[in-house]
């Protein structure tokens, strides 16, 4: 059964730890990372962009995947099914299509507007006990067509958000998705220190997973950080995993072509990605 975020993360920031993020495509990612959560004993949450939300034939169509999968495959770990950097009428479509958990994505209008729209969903989503996580301060780079300019968000700001009931914050701290540049500044962690202060116990979001050195992401998440986001990474794995097994002309030797064997490397690379970041998180065994 799909549970909200909300007690995974609650539990993550007590105990100093991340639950992943881990965005999924279809059936291939999907199973990968169930897979992995459930043999490293981990929490996880599967994210969902917009984009892939229709790549997957909508919102009810991976509800039914997610959860006939975590029947067939006797997945025990806590699972959330979460709408990743969703706009307001995507918010609402995935609340009634199934999902346990929701992001709306305020941060590009006024705070004001951001503010309002955020509360509205809070109280929509909490009577039905999904988790809504909100977002100041933009993420730098893009994610399937939602672009941000990375903007550090404001700790005053994220207080206002905080308080409206939000389960999880996501806050820009010079974090980007896909790959970081050479001359990447690294993330704010004086801003992460102030945010961590004036929001206590919210649990604060890390997107921009992909790239980030590990004493970072461990300093993130000593600052209050118990959700990471990863999207690119995996990204990566599976297409080099696919690529060498092509280059390789394994595709040609028997029956290489069918897509159980085609795409079998992509998946394994899948796995050993999510294996190291719930390693790195600290998330094994907390299930
Ligand atoms: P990356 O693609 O950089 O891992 O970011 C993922 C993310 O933040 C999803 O919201």
């Amino acid at each position: 059964m799909l549970v909200s975020a909300k007690d995974m993360l609650n539990k993550a920031k007590a105990g100093k730890y991340a639950v992943g993020q881990f965005n999924i495509n279809n059936l291939e990612w999907t199973k990968a990372i169930l897979l992995t959560a459930e043999e490293l004993k981990s929490p996880v949450i599967l994210g969902v962009s917009e984009g892939a939300g229709k790549y997957m034939c909508g919102y009810t169509t991976i509800v039914g995947m997610v959860n006939g999968m975590i029947n067939e495959l006797g997945i025990t770990v806590p699972v959330a099914l979460h709408l990743d950097h969703g706009s307001y009428e995507g918010a609402k479509k995935c609340i009634e299509a199934g999902f346990s958990s929701v992001m709306f994505d305020g941060s590009h209008y006024p705070i004001d507007e951001n503010i309002a729209k955020t509360k509205e969903l809070v109280e929509t989503a909490g009577a039905l006990g999904i988790s809504v996580e909100a977002e100041v301060g933009a993420i730098g780079g893009e994610e399937d067509g939602v672009v941000g300019n990375g903007e550090v968000a404001d700790p005053d700001e994220c207080k206002m958000i905080a308080d409206l009931g939000v389960t999880m914050l996501a806050a820009g701290i010079g974090n980007i998705h896909g790959k970081y540049p050479a001359n990447w500044a690294g993330l704010n962690f004086d801003v992460l220190a102030q945010i961590s202060e004036k929001t206590a116990d919210m649990p604060l979001v890390l997107h921009g997973g992909t790239g980030i050195p590990a004493e970072m992401i461990q300093k993130a998440i000593s600052l209050g950080v118990s959700k990471i986001n990863v999207n690119t990474e995996c990204q990566l794995a599976f297409a080099e995993a696919t690529r060498k097994y092509v280059e390789a002309g394994k595709d040609l030797e028997g029956k290489g072509f069918d897509p159980r064997k085609l795409l079998a490397p992509g998946f394994e690379a899948i796995k050993a990605t999510v294996k190291e970041k719930m390693e790195l998180f600290g998330s094994v065994g907390k299930a």
